[in-house]
């Protein structure tokens, strides 16, 4: 028997082994490496999502079982090894062709982050530049609602074409799951599947491709700024305390990945009653710049709360197109030419 035919074997008898919480075999969760045979024993390595794994002894078991059941094993020996991708260094960029990349993160969910990625994208496009819009949200994948977008992508020359949505080419996430299904990713298949993903859009050539990301420091927003040459990152808060704690760790994870702090942008910053005109700063007022001015990022401006924002979210008619002339909306519209700008000077600078 050859030594070859011996490790498909291996391979074989390990493709019937269900990992318990994911439910797909060790191999095609790509988690068996190293296959080797010495002498009658069989060794090899399963790459754990995480060293903490719970299902480990249980993994360990069936696995050791399914190759011991082969015809003239003796022994197993598995070893472990878990892949966190957590060095940047350790990951290399991809180059999916597109000039810019700008992030949108926030510390949390609910502050608008998707709002304002959307706005910003369509603002770029409306103001001359070719835009794609990814949503990696994959917890609260709903960029395709906000841009108005039903229709799925399709695939062309096997290569999955974005949907166009207000000028901007649109790709989410969210496609790639079933509705309803609950995430139950970990890191690195969150990982791979991001990568897998960039790398089959049809980005075309984009000046800017915005990134809505996912709240926090998890091992999504991780990932993909590992994958890409991340141009910067707009860090979206709103005006209270803990919002703003919240920033300060992601602007510190930001900074450990190398990627720029574009700037800070204070959502839901204040109120005007449409009735009195009277302003109230109803989460309070002025914390993003004075958080800003702290972290040492640029502050691009406030953006207050108004219906007009939320119902063009919910109709798929971003409020910079249905009511440019809104104070929101200029805010707003304000904001992505300082992005531009910025980007612009850097790029000069070089
Ligand atoms: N400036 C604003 N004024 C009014 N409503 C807003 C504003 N910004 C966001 N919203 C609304 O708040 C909700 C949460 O915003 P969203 O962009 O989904 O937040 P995130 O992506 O951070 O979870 C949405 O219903 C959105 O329409
Ligand atoms: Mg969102």
């Amino acid at each position: 028997m050859s030594a070859n035919l011996a490790e498909a074997q291996v391979i074989e008898a390990l493709s019937h082994v269900i990992e318990p919480e994911l439910h797909k075999d060790l191999v095609t969760l790509k988690m068996v490496r190293d296959v080797r045979i010495d002498d009658e024993v069989v060794k090899f390595t399963i790459v754990l999502t995480t060293p903490a794994c719970p299902m480990k002894d249980e993994i360990e078991s069936t696995a050791r079982a399914a190759v011991m059941a082969l015809p003239g094993v003796k022994d197993v020996e598995v070893t472990f090894y878990s892949s966190v991708p957590s060095d940047p260094r350790l990951v290399g960029k991809m180059d999916i062709g597109v000039k810019n990349a700008v992030a949108v993160a926030s510390g949390k969910g609910g502050v608008g982050k998707s709002t304002i990625a959307v706005n910003l994208a369509v603002s770029l496009a409306n103001n001359g530049a070719s835009v794609s819009l990814l949503d990696a949200d994959i917890y609260g994948p709903n960029v395709p609602m906000m841009m108005g977008v039903n229709e799925r992508p399709h695939s062309l020359n096997n290569r999955i074409q974005p949907v166009m949505g207000h000028g901007v080419k649109l790709m989410s996430m969210g496609f790639l799951i079933d509705e309803g299904a609950p995430v139950i990713w970990r890191g690195p298949m969150i990982h791979s599947a991001l990568r897998q993903f960039l790398g089959e859009v049809d980005w075309g050539d984009p000046d800017y491709l915005v990134v809505d990301l996912p709240p926090g420091t998890g091992d999504a927003s991780l990932s993909l700024a590992q994958s890409l040459s991340l141009t910067g990152v707009v860090i979206i808060t709103t005006p209270q305390d803990v919002a703003l704690a919240d920033v300060s760790k992601s602007i510190a994870m930001f900074d450990q990945l190398e990627v720029p702090v574009l700037g800070v942008v204070e959502n839901m910053s204040y109120f005007t009653c449409e009735h009195c005109g009277q302003r109230t700063d109803i989460f309070g007022h002025g914390g993003g710049q004075a958080m800003a001015e702290r972290m040492k990022v640029p502050f691009l401006g406030e953006v207050p709360l108004d219906t007009v924002v939320r119902a063009g979210g919910d109709s798929g008619n971003p409020v910079v197109v249905s009511n440019p002339e809104a104070p929101a909306a200029q805010a707003i519209a304000q904001i992505a030419s300082k992005v531009a700008a910025t980007i612009s000077v850097r790029d000069l600078l070089g």
